[in-house]
């Protein structure tokens, strides 16, 4: 049996103006018809295969966005198997252990296929057969994860190592957001691949990995699953236990730690045009373009420019021999940003703090 888990209660902060606290990166349309976190739903739906059952997925994310949540997916005719709501985001390790905890409740033990809600990928056929190859590794009680080829020392994810071992990769080191020197060593080395941010392991294995490595995560999460509120599709975790928990990613509180013990950590690559569209540049980079790169979505005239990206949600936007910039337009803000330092926009959402 296989359980896709969406983690969708992230912020994303670099892609503000369009990205709000109400309304986050995951819930917006970036590129098609679209948002990305019904695209992450789409992908998931597609893994369906003769070699097991597929069920409906487990949606974690903030409470504040359920109703997103559940509009996005009856939009694409999806109907979860649970909604977990988080009183307040704690990071993706406590996310994926209510996961787990779901999951095992039916007395089983389901391989979790788990995946943000913030990327896209421009080749299904060949997603479909990695994910499918990291699901034969994980039913049998490895932790797989899903690795890219790099093609620049970018902090922002993880680098992982691996060495070849009966006829597919073991995971040798996994470093979580190295700083930029380290990012350019490992360039120059080569041999490493970026974390996708995608895992696929059992229910139990997560657990397991968990209790050793973090079990104060495991416990603190656990005592807020056991007196958790269910209202139908919703389950809620007890909000002062959930407070308590400490705030930690999949990352740093496992997977860096996994590499030399007795829990193998494996890697299946994934060249199926994956990106992550952490800031406004990712976004031009995967955007229809014109003959001079220009990029727009909404209503936007663009003369004489080149390689500009403008998104416009509720004016009409005209720009003049502009070059590598970036125009979001929205109905209370307006970004205009060199398109090279669009990674930088977070630090505008760091002054604006809770107004945003
Ligand atoms: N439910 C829930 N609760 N989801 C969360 C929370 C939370 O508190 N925090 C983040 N998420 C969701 C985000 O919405 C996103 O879909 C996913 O979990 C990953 O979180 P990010 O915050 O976007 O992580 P990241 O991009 O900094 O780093 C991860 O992804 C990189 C690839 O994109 C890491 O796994 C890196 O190693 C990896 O390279
Ligand atoms: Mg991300």
């Amino acid at each position: 049996q296989v359980l896709p888990v969406i983690m969708a209660g992230g912020s994303g902060t670099r892609l503000w103006p369009l990205s709000r606290a109400g309304y986050p990166k995951q819930f917006l349309v970036l590129s098609g018809n679209e948002s990305l976190f019904q695209l992450a739903a789409r992908r998931l739906a597609a893994l369906a295969g003769p070699d097991f059952e597929l069920s409906p997925p487990c949606i974690v994310g903030n409470d504040e966005h359920r109703f997103l949540v559940l509009d996005q997916l009856r939009e694409i005719k999806q109907d979860p198997s649970s909604v977990v709501l988080e009183p307040q985001g704690r990071n993706t390790a406590p996310a994926l252990t209510l996961a787990a905890l779901a999951a095992l409740e039916g007395g089983t033990d389901p391989v979790l296929v788990v995946t943000p809600a913030d990327q896209t990928v421009t080749q299904p056929a060949a997603f479909t057969a990695a994910l499918q190859d990291a699901i034969r590794i994980a039913a049998e009680g490895a932790i797989a994860i899903l690795g890219i080829t790099p093609d620049r020392p970018e902090t922002g994810y993880g680098y992982i190592r691996t060495t070849q071992d009966n006829g597919g990769l073991a995971v040798a080191q996994f470093v979580e957001k190295p700083n930029l020197a380290t990012a350019e060593k490992y360039l120059a080395e080569g041999g490493y691949y970026w974390n996708s941010g995608m895992f696929v392991l059992r229910a139990s294995v997560w657990m397991k990995a968990l209790e050793r490595f973090r079990p104060d995560i495991a416990e603190a999460t656990k005592a807020s699953w056991n007196v958790r509120k269910s209202d139908g599709k919703f389950v809620r975790p007890g909000k002062a236990e959930f407070a308590a928990v400490p705030s930690e990613s999949v990352d740093y509180a496992v997977m860096e730690r996994c590499p030399g013990t007795d829990i193998p950590l494996r890697m299946v690559a994934l060249d199926a045009g994956w990106n992550d569209l952490g800031a406004w540049e990712a976004v031009w980079q995967v955007a229809e373009k014109d003959g001079a790169g220009n990029a727009f979505v909404g209503d936007a005239i663009i003369t004489d420019s080149q390689n500009t990206l403008v998104h416009a949600t509720s004016r009409l936007v005209g720009v003049v021999g502009l070059k590598d910039v970036v125009v979001v337009e929205t109905a209370d803000a307006v970004l205009v940003s060199d398109r090279s330092r669009s990674q930088e926009v977070k630090q505008i959402v760091n002054r604006l703090g809770a107004e945003q």
